[in-house]
Protein backbone atom coordinates (compact mmCIF):
# COMPACT_ATOMS: atom_id res chain seq x y z
CA UNK A 1 0.00 0.00 0.00
CA UNK A 2 1.51 3.21 -1.07
CA UNK A 3 0.55 6.09 1.61
CA UNK A 4 0.12 9.18 -1.14
CA UNK A 5 2.07 12.35 -0.70
CA UNK A 6 1.03 15.50 -0.84
CA UNK A 7 4.08 18.38 -1.63
CA UNK A 8 4.12 22.40 -1.95
CA UNK A 9 7.34 23.04 -3.61
CA UNK A 10 7.09 26.59 -2.83
CA UNK A 11 9.52 27.52 -5.09
CA UNK A 12 11.05 31.40 -5.05
CA UNK A 13 8.05 32.37 -3.05
CA UNK A 14 7.46 33.66 0.82
CA UNK A 15 10.05 35.91 2.62
CA UNK A 16 10.90 34.22 6.36
CA UNK A 17 7.36 35.66 7.91
CA UNK A 18 5.72 34.66 4.74
CA UNK A 19 6.77 31.33 5.36
CA UNK A 20 5.97 31.15 9.06
CA UNK A 21 2.52 31.84 8.06
CA UNK A 22 1.52 30.36 6.49
CA UNK A 23 3.36 27.06 8.11
CA UNK A 24 1.38 28.10 11.52
CA UNK A 25 -1.75 28.22 9.48
CA UNK A 26 -1.12 24.53 8.41
CA UNK A 27 -0.40 23.24 11.05
CA UNK A 28 -3.79 23.52 13.22
CA UNK A 29 -5.60 23.25 9.98
CA UNK A 30 -4.09 20.26 9.10
CA UNK A 31 -3.70 18.31 12.75
CA UNK A 32 -5.76 15.45 11.93
CA UNK A 33 -4.73 14.19 9.01
CA UNK A 34 -2.74 10.94 9.19
CA UNK A 35 -3.08 9.23 6.21
CA UNK A 36 -1.42 11.64 3.55
CA UNK A 37 2.01 12.49 4.02
CA UNK A 38 2.56 15.98 3.55
CA UNK A 39 5.95 18.22 2.68
CA UNK A 40 6.56 21.53 2.16
CA UNK A 41 9.43 22.72 -0.18
CA UNK A 42 10.56 26.43 1.07
CA UNK A 43 13.20 28.10 -0.18
CA UNK A 44 16.78 27.04 1.77
CA UNK A 45 16.56 30.45 3.47
CA UNK A 46 13.41 29.43 5.18
CA UNK A 47 13.97 26.01 5.77
CA UNK A 48 15.36 26.15 9.21
CA UNK A 49 12.96 28.17 10.54
CA UNK A 50 10.11 26.78 8.58
CA UNK A 51 11.11 23.29 10.48
CA UNK A 52 11.60 24.45 13.95
CA UNK A 53 7.98 26.02 13.66
CA UNK A 54 6.36 22.44 12.39
CA UNK A 55 8.68 21.01 15.41
CA UNK A 56 7.82 16.97 15.18
CA UNK A 57 3.97 17.59 13.74
CA UNK A 58 2.98 15.59 10.79
CA UNK A 59 4.15 17.98 8.04
CA UNK A 60 7.86 17.32 7.15
CA UNK A 61 9.63 19.68 5.29
CA UNK A 62 11.46 19.54 1.93
CA UNK A 63 14.20 21.75 -0.07
CA UNK A 64 13.60 22.21 -3.61
CA UNK A 65 17.72 21.61 -4.69
CA UNK A 66 20.87 20.70 -3.25
CA UNK A 67 25.05 19.69 -4.57
CA UNK A 68 26.40 16.33 -4.33
CA UNK A 69 29.62 17.90 -2.38
CA UNK A 70 30.00 18.13 1.42
CA UNK A 71 31.43 21.57 1.80
CA UNK A 72 34.52 23.76 0.09
CA UNK A 73 34.38 26.25 -2.70
CA UNK A 74 31.35 26.44 -4.18
CA UNK A 75 29.89 29.54 -3.45
CA UNK A 76 26.29 29.92 -3.46
CA UNK A 77 25.59 26.21 -3.04
CA UNK A 78 24.00 24.33 -0.67
CA UNK A 79 24.84 20.68 0.60
CA UNK A 80 22.98 17.87 1.85
CA UNK A 81 24.15 17.81 4.82
CA UNK A 82 23.38 21.01 5.76
CA UNK A 83 19.83 20.86 4.75
CA UNK A 84 19.43 17.61 7.09
CA UNK A 85 20.78 19.68 10.43
CA UNK A 86 18.45 22.43 9.36
CA UNK A 87 15.54 19.85 9.42
CA UNK A 88 14.94 18.76 6.02
CA UNK A 89 13.99 15.34 5.30
CA UNK A 90 13.51 15.54 1.20
CA UNK A 91 14.96 17.47 -1.01
CA UNK A 92 13.59 17.96 -5.16
CA UNK A 93 15.96 16.78 -7.39
CA UNK A 94 15.75 17.93 -10.91
CA UNK A 95 13.44 20.05 -11.47
CA UNK A 96 12.23 21.61 -15.07
CA UNK A 97 13.24 25.12 -13.88
CA UNK A 98 16.15 23.86 -12.74
CA UNK A 99 16.68 21.83 -15.87
CA UNK A 100 15.37 25.02 -18.10
CA UNK A 101 16.89 27.69 -16.45
CA UNK A 102 19.65 26.50 -14.53
CA UNK A 103 21.80 24.20 -16.39
CA UNK A 104 20.68 20.86 -14.48
CA UNK A 105 21.47 17.83 -16.95
CA UNK A 106 20.50 13.59 -15.97
CA UNK A 107 23.97 13.72 -14.95
CA UNK A 108 24.00 16.36 -12.35
CA UNK A 109 20.35 15.10 -10.68
CA UNK A 110 21.80 11.48 -10.96
CA UNK A 111 25.08 12.98 -8.44
CA UNK A 112 22.32 14.88 -6.74
CA UNK A 113 19.97 11.78 -6.36
CA UNK A 114 22.90 9.50 -5.01
CA UNK A 115 24.05 11.98 -2.52
CA UNK A 116 20.88 12.43 -0.89
CA UNK A 117 20.65 8.75 -0.46
CA UNK A 118 23.45 8.29 0.99
CA UNK A 119 22.74 10.88 3.37
CA UNK A 120 19.23 9.56 4.39
CA UNK A 121 17.42 12.29 2.56
CA UNK A 122 14.73 11.68 1.01
CA UNK A 123 14.96 12.51 -2.94
CA UNK A 124 11.83 14.09 -5.11
CA UNK A 125 13.07 13.07 -8.70
CA UNK A 126 11.36 15.46 -11.25
CA UNK A 127 10.94 13.48 -14.98
CA UNK A 128 8.55 15.32 -18.23
CA UNK A 129 8.56 16.67 -21.22
CA UNK A 130 8.20 19.79 -22.60
CA UNK A 131 4.96 20.68 -25.15
CA UNK A 132 7.45 19.90 -28.17
CA UNK A 133 8.46 15.97 -26.58
CA UNK A 134 4.74 15.68 -26.43
CA UNK A 135 3.92 17.01 -29.77
CA UNK A 136 6.69 14.90 -31.68
CA UNK A 137 5.20 12.33 -29.85
CA UNK A 138 8.59 11.84 -27.69
CA UNK A 139 6.75 12.13 -24.09
CA UNK A 140 8.15 8.04 -23.33
CA UNK A 141 11.34 8.69 -24.92
CA UNK A 142 11.89 11.60 -22.75
CA UNK A 143 10.51 10.73 -19.67
CA UNK A 144 12.49 7.18 -19.80
CA UNK A 145 15.81 9.62 -20.37
CA UNK A 146 14.90 11.14 -17.31
CA UNK A 147 14.15 8.22 -15.05
CA UNK A 148 17.07 6.03 -16.85
CA UNK A 149 19.64 8.17 -16.36
CA UNK A 150 18.78 10.14 -13.50
CA UNK A 151 18.70 7.14 -11.45
CA UNK A 152 21.38 5.31 -12.82
CA UNK A 153 23.19 3.33 -10.20
CA UNK A 154 20.65 3.39 -7.45
CA UNK A 155 20.04 -0.14 -5.97
CA UNK A 156 16.19 -1.31 -5.43
CA UNK A 157 16.57 -1.18 -1.73
CA UNK A 158 17.33 2.77 -2.44
CA UNK A 159 14.86 3.23 -4.11
CA UNK A 160 12.38 2.95 -1.62
CA UNK A 161 13.28 6.04 -0.58
CA UNK A 162 12.70 7.82 -3.77
CA UNK A 163 9.39 9.92 -4.59
CA UNK A 164 9.19 10.12 -8.49
CA UNK A 165 7.40 13.36 -9.60
CA UNK A 166 5.25 12.92 -13.41
CA UNK A 167 5.79 17.19 -14.71
CA UNK A 168 4.94 17.20 -17.84
CA UNK A 169 6.01 21.11 -18.34
CA UNK A 170 3.27 22.10 -20.57
CA UNK A 171 1.45 21.93 -17.33
CA UNK A 172 3.39 23.57 -15.26
CA UNK A 173 2.20 26.88 -14.21
CA UNK A 174 0.06 27.51 -17.48
CA UNK A 175 -3.59 26.76 -15.79
CA UNK A 176 -3.50 23.33 -17.78
CA UNK A 177 -3.31 20.16 -16.72
CA UNK A 178 -2.81 16.84 -17.54
CA UNK A 179 -5.92 15.05 -17.98
CA UNK A 180 -6.19 11.85 -15.46
CA UNK A 181 -5.92 9.64 -18.83
CA UNK A 182 -2.77 11.26 -19.67
CA UNK A 183 -1.33 11.61 -16.68
CA UNK A 184 -2.21 7.73 -15.60
CA UNK A 185 -0.70 6.57 -19.35
CA UNK A 186 2.80 8.17 -18.15
CA UNK A 187 2.27 7.03 -14.92
CA UNK A 188 1.62 3.81 -15.87
CA UNK A 189 4.66 4.18 -17.80
CA UNK A 190 6.72 4.66 -14.71
CA UNK A 191 5.46 2.09 -13.10
CA UNK A 192 6.55 -0.71 -15.47
CA UNK A 193 10.03 1.40 -16.62
CA UNK A 194 10.82 0.88 -13.15
CA UNK A 195 9.67 -2.74 -12.82
CA UNK A 196 11.81 -3.55 -15.56
CA UNK A 197 15.34 -1.41 -14.80
CA UNK A 198 15.28 -2.87 -10.72
CA UNK A 199 11.87 -5.03 -10.13
CA UNK A 200 8.20 -5.37 -9.76
CA UNK A 201 8.24 -5.18 -5.80
CA UNK A 202 10.13 -2.20 -5.86
CA UNK A 203 7.65 -0.70 -8.74
CA UNK A 204 4.73 -1.61 -6.52
CA UNK A 205 6.33 0.33 -3.51
CA UNK A 206 7.45 3.84 -5.12
CA UNK A 207 5.20 7.07 -4.98
CA UNK A 208 5.09 8.53 -8.37
CA UNK A 209 3.73 12.29 -7.33
CA UNK A 210 2.01 14.41 -10.23
CA UNK A 211 2.99 17.78 -10.62
CA UNK A 212 1.10 20.77 -13.36
CA UNK A 213 -1.39 23.18 -12.04
CA UNK A 214 -3.01 20.77 -9.93
CA UNK A 215 -5.84 22.38 -7.66
CA UNK A 216 -8.48 21.35 -5.03
CA UNK A 217 -10.64 21.27 -8.71
CA UNK A 218 -9.04 18.34 -10.06
CA UNK A 219 -6.68 16.76 -7.30
CA UNK A 220 -9.77 13.62 -6.44
CA UNK A 221 -9.59 12.80 -10.21
CA UNK A 222 -6.14 12.97 -10.91
CA UNK A 223 -5.49 10.87 -7.59
CA UNK A 224 -7.98 8.23 -8.38
CA UNK A 225 -5.78 7.14 -10.96
CA UNK A 226 -4.67 3.76 -9.92
CA UNK A 227 -0.75 4.67 -10.51
CA UNK A 228 -0.92 8.54 -9.26
CA UNK A 229 0.17 8.52 -5.65
CA UNK A 230 0.18 12.19 -4.92
CA UNK A 231 1.13 15.92 -6.07
CA UNK A 232 3.63 18.14 -6.34
CA UNK A 233 2.33 21.43 -6.36
CA UNK A 234 3.44 25.05 -6.93
CA UNK A 235 0.88 27.55 -7.15
CA UNK A 236 -2.27 26.12 -4.69
CA UNK A 237 0.41 25.16 -2.24
CA UNK A 238 0.73 29.07 -1.60
CA UNK A 239 -1.92 29.40 0.39
CA UNK A 240 -3.21 27.80 3.06
CA UNK A 241 -7.01 26.99 2.56
CA UNK A 242 -5.91 25.51 -1.35
CA UNK A 243 -3.38 23.32 0.29
CA UNK A 244 -5.24 22.28 3.28
CA UNK A 245 -7.90 21.12 0.86
CA UNK A 246 -5.33 19.55 -1.48
CA UNK A 247 -3.72 17.59 1.36
CA UNK A 248 -7.37 16.72 2.50
CA UNK A 249 -8.22 15.60 -0.98
CA UNK A 250 -9.54 12.05 0.24
CA UNK A 251 -11.69 13.10 2.71
P1 LIG B 1 2.11 24.55 -10.53
O1 LIG B 1 1.29 23.74 -9.56
O2 LIG B 1 2.17 26.02 -10.16
O3 LIG B 1 1.70 24.30 -11.94
O4 LIG B 1 3.62 24.03 -10.40
C1 LIG B 1 3.87 22.68 -10.45
C2 LIG B 1 5.30 22.43 -10.10
O5 LIG B 1 6.19 22.80 -10.85
C3 LIG B 1 5.58 21.78 -8.83
O6 LIG B 1 6.92 21.44 -8.74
Amino acid sequence: MRIPVIAGNWKMNKTISEALDLVNDLKSRLTNVDDVTIIVCPTFLCIKSVADALGNSNIHVGAQNMFWETSGAYTAEVSGEMLLEAGAEYVIIGHSERRQYFGETNETVNKKVKKALALGLKPIVCVGEMLEDREAGNTEKVVDDHLTNGLAGVSADEMKNVIVAYEPVWAIGTGKTATPEQAQEVHAFIRNRIAELWNEETAEAVVIQYGGSMKPGNVKELLAQKDIDGGLIGGAALKADSFEELAKFNK
